[in-house]
């Protein structure tokens, strides 16, 4: 891989976005990596979870790779477009938990990469907008979806039609981001949310992860029903009968993932 980093430690992944020169833009090559990666890695059965950031202290993504998209004609645009969200569901659809560390400048794409990942923790210098109509176009990686459905519609088109940059503490304000922190704790902030993860049944977080996504895109009534044979499914794992034997013991649980 030539614009990714990926490193594994206690079966905790760091994927690093690694285009410094260009703040970490977001071109078709770097978007086919991503998908190839993630492919990987969602068959990796001891894998906890993703930490996603940028590299350098300045930008977690800048967006979309500007110089790239400005030759586009409506069908390389659209070819684009497709390709962006294929790299974004690929993330979203990991079956392990996946966290933005925002550690910089988020916009346009690399804010639609943020909304791709669970969980968003950003540093205090991050920034964040949608500035797309600067440039005549409109959010194309899921923008203009996942953001009104984690912000509100008023708070997602203010964004999105200004083009306005908010700072780390509007960001978390609107509850585009969970948590602001230090940028030098950043990632150690990510890997202990991580390591509470890794404590917990592996199949029980998967399916957590699985509800949510899944009943997102359901009406109520459909959804409950879902989160109920989800709860059920879980009665066929020893993670279950171990984790409520170990509290009935009052000891804590060896979860096996299976
Ligand atoms: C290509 C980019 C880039 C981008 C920054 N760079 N963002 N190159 N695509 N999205 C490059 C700059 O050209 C510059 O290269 C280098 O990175 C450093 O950036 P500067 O602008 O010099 O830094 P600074 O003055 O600190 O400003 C930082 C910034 C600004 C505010 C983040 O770079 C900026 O506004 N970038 C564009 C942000 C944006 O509009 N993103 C949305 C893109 S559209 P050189 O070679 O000069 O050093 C999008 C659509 C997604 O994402 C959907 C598509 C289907």
């Amino acid at each position: 891989m030539k614009n990714l980093l990926c490193e594994i430690e206690r079966n905790i992944a760091l994927v690093t976005v690694n285009r410094p020169k260009s703040l970490n833009a977001l071109n078709p090559e770097t978007l086919t990596e991503l998908i190839a990666l993630f492919q990987q890695l969602a068959e990796k059965e001891e894998l906890v979870g993703v930490i996603f950031t940028g590299s350098g202290d300045k930008a977690f993504v800048a967006g979309a790779d500007i110089s790239d998209m400005q030759g586009y004609d409506v069908f390389a645009g659209r070819e684009f477009g497709r390709l962006g969200h294929r790299a974004m569901d690929a993330v979203a659809s990991l079956p392990v938990p996946v966290i933005a560390a925002v550690n910089g400048f988020a916009l346009g794409g690399g804010c639609e990469l943020a909304l791709a990942c669970d969980i968003r923790i950003c540093s205090d210098n991050a920034k964040f907008g949608q500035p797309e109509v600067n440039l005549g176009v409109i959010p194309g990686f899921g923008g203009t979806q996942r953001l009104p459905r984690l912000v509100g519609t008023g708070q997602a088109l203010e964004l999105m039609l200004t083009g306005d940059m908010i700072d780390a503490q509007e960001a978390s304000r609107i509850g585009l981001v969970n948590r602001v922190v230090a940028q030098d704790e950043l990632l150690a902030h990510c890997f202990g949310i991580m390591e509470k993860i890794a404590q917990k049944g592996p199949i029980a977080i998967k399916l957590c992860k699985e509800a949510v996504a899944s009943g997102i895109e359901m009406d109520l009534a459909r959804a409950c029903r879902n989160e109920v044979d989800l709860f059920g499914v879980c009665f066929a794992s020893e993670d279950q009968n171990e984790g409520m034997k170990a509290f009935l013991e009052k000891r804590q649980a060896k979860f096996k993932g299976c």
